[in-house]
């Protein structure tokens, strides 16, 4: 019987219908879109330390307004997330429990510091860049409460990348300090914006897989030919440098050749031994740990409303 569920599953797929939670599913299919979704989750709420570190110190109240509905954005987009997840059959305290410990992994490129104003510019236009690049075609993945959820998500990116690109531009065009400080921060975000689009196609594990599954619709490597395609130019109008001296446009192809990527430093940081790997997950922790009075509030407050509705 299963083999005939599994039959009915496949042909559902190839047509490009939507799996719902309600609806028969591999387990394998079910585990590893918990893992994806999960870990993109946990990336969302990560990826709010970097840029909170300057809410603070924003140059101006317009950045920090700015700021702080993009930070605020990240943490809608966990939630969703988390939600899409639990239709999986998963709890959200095994979601955070597996963060907590350290057995989940989140996205490489959130375990660098951001050291000046520039890298608020940076993340924006690199990261929520390639983020969106990566995103949008999961917006047609075959697990209805994810593609769903995407939707608002790339929506919402779309506004951190261009709030990113401004700052850059901006930066670019100040004095020689500032367009110092810009060039700094792309040094050192280029990088690292490459590797968070996962290893090469030959590297992948799972590529084959949730490819044929519809979770994951381009594969890394094309992902991150488009990413610098798409980038290359926006640098050029700014008048900012790429750091990569390989890098040469190949009229054959139609896009950019690139320099190596240094890979052992990308699975060194998703091994946990990036620069700010231990200060990142001790903050989530510590937040949780430090939340849990608001958290029995609220549950008491829920309580006395619902005696209070039976009585
Ligand atoms: N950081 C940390 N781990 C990574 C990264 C990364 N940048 N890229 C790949 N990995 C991990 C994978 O999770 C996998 O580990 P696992 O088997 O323990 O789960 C392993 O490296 C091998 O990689 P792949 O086989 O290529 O994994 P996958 O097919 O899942 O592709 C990718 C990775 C592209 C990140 C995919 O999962 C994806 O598209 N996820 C949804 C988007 C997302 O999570 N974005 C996070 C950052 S965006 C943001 O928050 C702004």
């Amino acid at each position: 019987e299963v083999k005939n569920l599994e039959e009915i599953f496949e042909q559902r797929i190839a047509r490009d219908e939507k799996i719902e939670p309600k609806d028969w599913m591999p387990e394998k299919y079910r585990k590893t879109h918990i893992r994806q979704i999960s870990q993109h989750a946990h990336s969302e709420i990560v990826g709010m330390l970097p840029e909170g570190n300057w809410i603070t110190r924003a140059p101006s109240l317009r950045r920090k307004v700015a700021l702080l509905a993009k930070v605020q954005d990240e943490a809608g987009h966990g939630l969703y997330l988390y939600s899409a997840c639990e239709t999986l059959g998963v709890s959200r305290d095994e979601l955070y429990e597996q963060l907590h410990s350290g057995k989940a992994k989140y996205s490489s490129i959130f375990n660098y510091p951001t050291i000046t104003w520039a890298d608020i510019g940076a993340i924006g236009w690199l990261v929520d860049g390639a983020a969106i690049i990566n995103q949008v075609p999961l917006c047609s993945t075959s697990y209805g409460p994810y593609a769903r959820a995407m939707i608002r998500v790339c929506k919402e990116e779309s506004f951190h990348q261009r709030q990113g690109f401004e700052i850059m531009m901006t930066l670019a065009k100040g004095t020689p300090e500032q367009k110092a400080m810009a060039q700094d921060a792309l040094n050192r975000w280029w990088w690292p914006s490459l590797m968070m689009l996962g290893p090469t196609d030959a590297e992948s594990v799972h590529t084959a897989q949730s490819m044929k599954w519809k979770l994951k619709r381009k594969t890394n490597d094309e992902l991150r030919q488009q990413f610098i395609d798409q980038t290359v130019p926006q640098a050029e109008l700014i008048g900012l440098t790429i750091p990569d001296e390989d890098l040469k446009w190949n009229e054959e192809k139609g896009g950019y050749d690139f320099g190596e990527i240094d890979w052992d430093e990308f699975w060194q940081v998703v091994k946990g031994h990036g620069p700010c790997n231990k200060e990142r997950l001790s903050a989530r922790v510590n937040a949780w740990e430090k939340g849990e009075w608001v958290r029995d509030a609220a549950m008491a407050y829920a309580k006395k409303q619902e005696d209070k509705k039976l009585r």
